[in-house]
């Protein structure tokens, strides 16, 4: 099915009234029966534009990739519901699906990650950038700054018969930019890829190796990185999701927009939230009150303080992503044989918010970061990298949406417009006058 084929489901229309005249716009019925205004013509027949600062109202594209119904708490990747994805499937398998709309067969696969296993090494020349970094940078910073140096190497990363190599690199070299970017944040030396592991093993094994001591792999522990970077794969036109979509409406080239992603996703109120979890446990361990004090200090509407990794924009049912990864952390954090005065905290923390009436009053449930934030803290995965994960997971979400994005027939460059509130024409004043 096409982008266009889509939008031909139901058509009925809207009808707008403005300085005495009427115009009709057609009504976009998705398959999951969303319903959206055609707005492309408005500015041509109108004169008018749509205002929506922080597009809350805005469709800005028709996609095939992730199906969301916050209300009823339902995350799909091309039709499959994320439970059974994450119960049945790899994460590599899970990037074929995203990317490309099809789960592979085992031959495809098979075919996939040998070329994912074959594309992991940088280019020797890339590994002295990463002498150039100060060694307290941010693994975010270094990530977004190396995909895009990635585009020097490889430069004509557009929608072209070479994409599918372009697309292989990019995935197989973000595990170990990433991984190197922790090895040097700790000045230790880095360990380089091994082709007879799995993607997950791989970056475990050349985040925790060191050269006196190999990385003992744990099939729990690589289950549980697998089954976060599936939940993590896709979720929609979030920010960076966009970001990557304007970058590349530009025609700007694979890394470069992805390097964008990246970029976006650093932000604190994207992809940074799993570690403010991890900020906040630690600051209630500090403070020694109980757990109860900082439940009310979140219910206080006198303080700034919110319980980090609850509430959400879309669910506003549950995350059906933090059930599956809640589910994960009481199999792993026994199993791991954890005592960890933060994570006891988040357990407890968890057990309060959900019996107390303010939170579920307003449907206030954990979300994907707290449990994520967990998880990584039990796998050993430092604060400051948990951000890198969240993006080696959405990776392929960002390369199906720029791939769609690209592939569409009615594609033009993004160009929002604007409402000018400025000053209105006036005199130039010469320096000597001011
Ligand atoms: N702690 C305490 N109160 C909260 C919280 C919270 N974490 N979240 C929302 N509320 C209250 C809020 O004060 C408001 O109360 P009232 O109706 O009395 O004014 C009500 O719940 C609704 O909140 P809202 O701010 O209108 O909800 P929103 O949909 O605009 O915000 C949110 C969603 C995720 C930004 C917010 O819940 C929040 O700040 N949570 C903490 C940060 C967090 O965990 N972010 C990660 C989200 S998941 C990321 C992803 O999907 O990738």
């Amino acid at each position: 099915m096409t982008s266009e084929q889509t939008t031909d489901i139901k058509h009925d229309s809207v009808t707008l009234s403005f300085n005495g005249n009427s115009y009709e716009f057609p009504v976009i019925e998705g398959t999951e029966h969303e319903k959206g205004i055609d707005l492309a013509k408005l500015r041509s027949s109108t004169g008018l534009i749509g205002l929506d600062p922080g597009y809350g109202n805005t469709g800005s594209c028709t996609s095939e990739i992730t199906f969301i119904n916050g209300e009823k708490g339902i995350l799909r990747y091309r039709g499959y519901p994320i439970e059974e994805l994450a119960e049945n499937c790899s994460f590599t398998e899970i990037c074929y699906l995203i990317i490309y709309g099809e789960l592979p067969d085992r031959k495809t696969l098979d075919e996939f990650e040998y070329m994912l296993t074959r594309h992991t090494l940088l280019h020797q020349d890339m590994l002295k950038f990463f002498e150039g970094f100060p060694h307290n940078a941010h693994p975010m910073t270094v990530m977004s700054a190396m995909i895009a140096s990635l585009g020097a190497y490889y430069p004509d990363a557009t929608l072209n018969e070479d994409i599918h190599l372009n697309i292989i690199r990019l995935i197989a070299k973000a595990k170990t930019i990433a991984a190197f970017s922790y090895k040097k944040s700790i000045g230790q030396p880095i360990v380089y890829p091994q082709n007879n592991l799995d993607y997950v093993s791989d970056f475990l094994h050349m985040m925790f190796a060191v050269p006196t001591e190999p990385y003992k792999h744990n099939p729990l522990m690589t289950k549980a990185l697998n089954l976060i970077l599936i939940l993590h794969a896709d979720h929609e036109q979030n920010c960076s999701a966009s970001t990557v979509r304007m970058v590349g409406s530009a025609e700007a080239s694979l890394f470069a927009t992805i390097s964008a992603g990246v970029a976006a996703l650093s932000g604190p109120l994207h992809g940074g939230a799993n570690q403010k979890v991890l900020e906040m446990l630690d600051q209630i361990k500090q403070s020694g009150d109980p757990v109860q004090k900082w439940i009310d200090k979140a219910k206080d509407k006198d303080s700034s303080f919110r319980l980090m990794g609850f509430g959400h924009r879309v669910y506003k049912y549950f995350d059906p992503r933090a059930e599956i990864l809640k589910s994960m952390a009481a199999e792993l954090l026994p199993e791991l044989g954890i005592d960890d005065p933060i994570l006891n905290i988040a357990m407890e923390l968890e057990k309060a918010a959900l019996s107390d009436d303010y939170f579920k009053s307003r449907n206030l449930y954990p979300n994907v970061d707290f449990y994520s934030g967990i998880l990584y803290r039990a796998l050993g995965i430092p604060t400051n990298m948990m951000t890198v994960m969240f993006t080696l997971g959405r990776i392929p979400g960002w390369i199906a949406q720029w791939k769609e994005e690209m592939g569409r027939s009615d594609r033009r460059i993004h160009r929002p417009r604007q409402i000018y509130m400025g000053e209105t024409k006036r005199a130039f004043i010469p320096m000597k006058q001011r």
